[in-house]
């Protein structure tokens, strides 16, 4: 069996397009304007209509986001970390394993990018690369995550990236004067083991879908571009790379 998952170690996972690595106190501008992005809030649920105010200065939620995102580095049932883009270097959203289930080795995963950095393959590929930590490196056997109806951009992200649509919740979200439902989707550690976050189905035609080879994990090589391969990189021996801590 597969020994207990160490989330208390915080990896820093290279893709070709993002690198994912703990927050640090310069991520606070780019990460509080994806969480006040209106359609942001929409689409994960934060908010109950499209009229709910916020207050971009209000000092006591800034301070408590601030203390929020300095103290990811130090929890140890859970990875929070930030999505940075390599070709500008900024942060541009959060990917994160929480709901950790020792007895069962679940995992619930979530994801949000800022409007800037949307649609442009930065959320698959942060994906892969948590995902496949989750499994390769955590020895997780399952993460799910919900979805709303009203966001397929989202559903098509988590189909490229292996999960599986498992069932609705109906009618779990009021939004406005509708209610929306929520599919829950999941990924298996034997899935994921197949085909590295490159799923035959939900590949476009054309291309292979298929997942670097172990082998050539750490070459970056691969024929999607999208650096999946370089997920092991980060797990030998479980050690973080802390290249940038988080300042208190
Ligand atoms: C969801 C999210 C992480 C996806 O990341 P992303 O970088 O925008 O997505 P990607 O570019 O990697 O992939 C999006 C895919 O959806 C497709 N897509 C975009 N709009 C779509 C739509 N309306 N219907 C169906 N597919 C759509 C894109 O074409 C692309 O698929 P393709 O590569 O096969 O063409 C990101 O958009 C985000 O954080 N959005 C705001 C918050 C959010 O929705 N969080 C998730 C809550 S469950």
């Amino acid at each position: 069996m597969f020994e207990s998952a160490d989330f208390s170690i915080k990896p820093t996972l290279t893709g070709t397009r993002v690198v994912l690595r703990p927050f640090i106190s310069e991520d606070l501008d780019a990460i509080l304007t994806a969480l006040r992005d209106p359609d942001v809030r929409r689409l994960t649920g934060s908010v109950h209509d499209d009229t709910t105010e916020i207050t971009p200065e209000d000092p006591a939620e800034t301070r408590r986001l601030r203390d929020w995102y300095a103290t990811r580095e130090a929890q140890p049932d859970r990875l929070d970390l930030a999505i940075v883009e390599v070709a500008t270097a900024r942060c541009v959203g959060e990917a994160v394993l929480n709901q950790w289930d020792p007895g069962n080795r679940s995992c619930n995963f979530r994801i949000l990018i800022g409007p800037g950095g949307q649609g442009r393959g930065l959320g698959t590929e942060a994906t892969r690369l948590i995902v496949g930590y989750g499994f390769e490196t955590l020895g997780l056997h399952r993460i799910s995550l919900e979805v709303y109806a009203f966001n397929p951009r989202a559903r098509r992200s988590y189909e490229k990236a292996g999960f599986r649509p498992e069932g609705v919740l109906r009618e779990s979200l009021r939004y406005g004067d509708r209610w929306i439902d929520a599919t829950v989707m999941s990924i298996l550690a034997r899935e994921w083991a197949e085909h590295r976050g490159y799923p035959e189905s939900a590949q476009p035609a054309g291309e292979s879908g298929q997942a670097p080879r172990l082998q050539e994990v750490g070459d970056g090589g691969g024929d999607s571009g999208d650096g999946i391969g370089q997920v092991g990189r980060n797990r030998e021996g479980g050690s973080p790379r802390r290249r940038h801590p988080v300042r208190r």
